[in-house]
């Protein structure tokens, strides 16, 4: 491919990749950036030059992935740490506070990131916020039956939410465990941790896709004359 965008998310997959270690756990997030480092992980598997390395998945796409390119998995009830996890992001802000969730999958990737020693994430320039919440919608997760009563939760914390319906399917989009998401504008997040708090204590919430001191690296993309950089 000559596609730049196409070319600096396999340059940011890889530098992410690289900071793999023989002998790791490895959380495995989820979008279109870390699926270029679950690639490279693998290749590096297959080449012998990574040895021992397990991954857990933060979604049946990142399950599938690692099965492609040959990442042996485990679970979390048969580990007692986890080295590293590489995961996307739709916003981060100046103190590595993000917002998850654009792929319907922050539910889990928050279990499996929050868990890692080190938390690496992988994105392009154009996620990079002064606040979070000023160009993207904040996923929640909410079990099916809840779902008015949450909206209307939301809606008294001053939150606009809509529900995600699917691109490709008739009706909602329906989460890896099975519920639904609802994905809420706020004119401008002033407290994450506050908010992240706030929202998963609405009954029904099962996780949104706030991630407040979670991050620890952010990989940063950018196309600099045309050629992919990564900061
Ligand atoms: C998945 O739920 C999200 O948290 C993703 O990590 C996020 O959408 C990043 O995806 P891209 O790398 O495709 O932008």
């Amino acid at each position: 491919t000559s596609d730049p965008v196409v070319l600096m998310k396999q340059e940011v997959g890889k530098a992410a990749a690289q900071r793999v270690k023989s002998d790791s756990i490895v959380g495995l997030g989820t979008g279109s950036t870390t699926a270029y480092a679950i690639q490279y992980i693998g290749e590096r598997i297959q080449s012998g030059e990574l040895k021992n390395i397990v991954g857990v998945p933060t979604s049946f796409q990142a399950e599938v992935l690692a099965r492609k390119y040959g990442v042996p998995l485990t679970t979390l009830d048969v580990i007692d740490h986890m080295d590293l996890a590489i995961d996307g992001a739709d916003e981060v802000d100046p103190q590595k506070n993000l917002i998850k969730g654009g792929g319907a999958a922050h539910t889990r990737e928050k279990i499996v990131d929050s868990l890692a020693d080190q938390f690496i994430v992988v994105v392009d320039g154009g996620k990079l916020v002064d606040h979070l919440g000023s160009t993207f919608l904040l996923p929640v997760e909410v079990i099916p039956m809840a779902v008015s009563p949450v909206i209307k939760a939301i809606e008294k914390l001053g939150g606009k939410p809509e529900l995600r319906m699917g691109v490709k399917k008739a009706g909602p989009v329906v989460t890896d465990q099975g519920n639904l998401v609802i994905d809420v504008k706020f004119d401008k997040i002033e407290d994450p941790a506050n908010l992240e708090k706030t929202l998963n204590n609405i009954p029904g919430v099962l996780e949104n896709g706030l991630f407040v001191g979670v991050a620890d690296i952010i990989l940063v993309g950018e196309i600099i004359e045309g050629k992919p950089v990564v900061r």
